[in-house]
Formats: structure tokens, sequence, C-alpha cells
């Protein structure tokens, strides 16, 4: 079982923060035009819902329900538009979220791995267009 599923249903959630983190308004405002953004491990959708509300289509992944729950709470009273995935990062080629994503957010431990594989795997549509990932803890 992810051990996140427990941390969320207790309340254990230290990563939880008001304020999006500076990397993630940085490249949101220096990457001109906004396209697609894949937020891996979106847990409440701060970064998700920031991200949409500036003009970003974005794609939310997250493995436990309670924490989508939330996200989708966030995103419809900022009426903001995001494409809530639930699924296990780990197998994101599974998860049917396409391609072309110019900027990757992703903080689970391990998860830079999984956007690697996915960035490599759609090698010829990021091409020139993946701006940045950001990877946090
Ligand atoms: C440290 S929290 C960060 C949450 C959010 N990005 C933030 O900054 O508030 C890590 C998040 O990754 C999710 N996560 C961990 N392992 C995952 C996996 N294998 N697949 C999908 N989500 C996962 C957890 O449920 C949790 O919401």
């Amino acid at each position: 079982m992810n051990p996140y599923r427990l941390l969320y249903r207790l309340g254990i959630t230290p990563w939880e923060r008001e304020s999006v983190p500076h990397p993630v308004t940085e490249l949101a405002e220096r990457l001109s035009p906004p396209g697609r953004a894949l937020d891996i491990g979106c847990g409440t959708g701060r970064d998700a819902v920031y991200l949409s509300q500036r003009g970003w289509t974005v794609t939310g992944v997250d493995a436990v329900p309670r924490a989508l729950g939330a996200a989708v709470r966030r995103a419809q009273a900022a009426g903001a538009q995001v494409n809530w995935v639930l699924g296990d990062v780990t197998r994101l080629q599974t998860l049917s979220i396409g391609d072309g994503y110019r900027l990757i957010i992703e903080s689970p431990p391990g998860g830079v791995g999984a956007a690697r594989r996915h960035t490599r795997a759609d090698r010829r549509p990021l091409r020139g267009g993946l701006g940045a990932g950001v990877k946090r803890t």
C-alpha cells in the first residue's frame, strides 16, 4: 500500500503549504506561452490549479483518492480546469495522459524517474518543447 494513503488519512501532510513553490512560479512565468503541464504527485492540487489559472493546460496525477478529491474541490472553488488522473506515476505510460508536456513538476520520491521515462518515451513530441522539469521532495 502507498504510505501516502495512510498519511492523508491521518492528516499528516507536512508538504502542504499555502504558497506555490518558487521554482514553479518562476518557471510558469518564464515559459511563455503556456502549454501542457504535468503535475506528478499533485496531492491536493495547489500547483496544478495555480498553473491552470495562468493558462496552462494541466494534468495532475496522484495515487491517493483522498488527495485527488481535495484537488477537485480546490479546482472547483477556484473555477479552474484541470485533468485529474488517479494513478501510479511509476506506471505513467499506462495512464493515457498523452504527451507534449512542456512543464513537468514532480514531487513524490522517485518521481523524477517516472518523468524521465515519460519524456524519453515521448521524445519526439517533446523535443524543443520540454521547457523544464522541477523536482521537489
Ligand atoms: C510530498 S507529496 C507532494 C504533494 C504536492 N505535489 C504538493 O507539493 O503539495 C507527494 C505526493 O505524491 C503522491 N504519490 C506518491 N507516490 C505516488 C505514486 N507512486 N503515484 C502517484 N502519486 C504518488 C502522494 O500521494 C502525494 O500526494
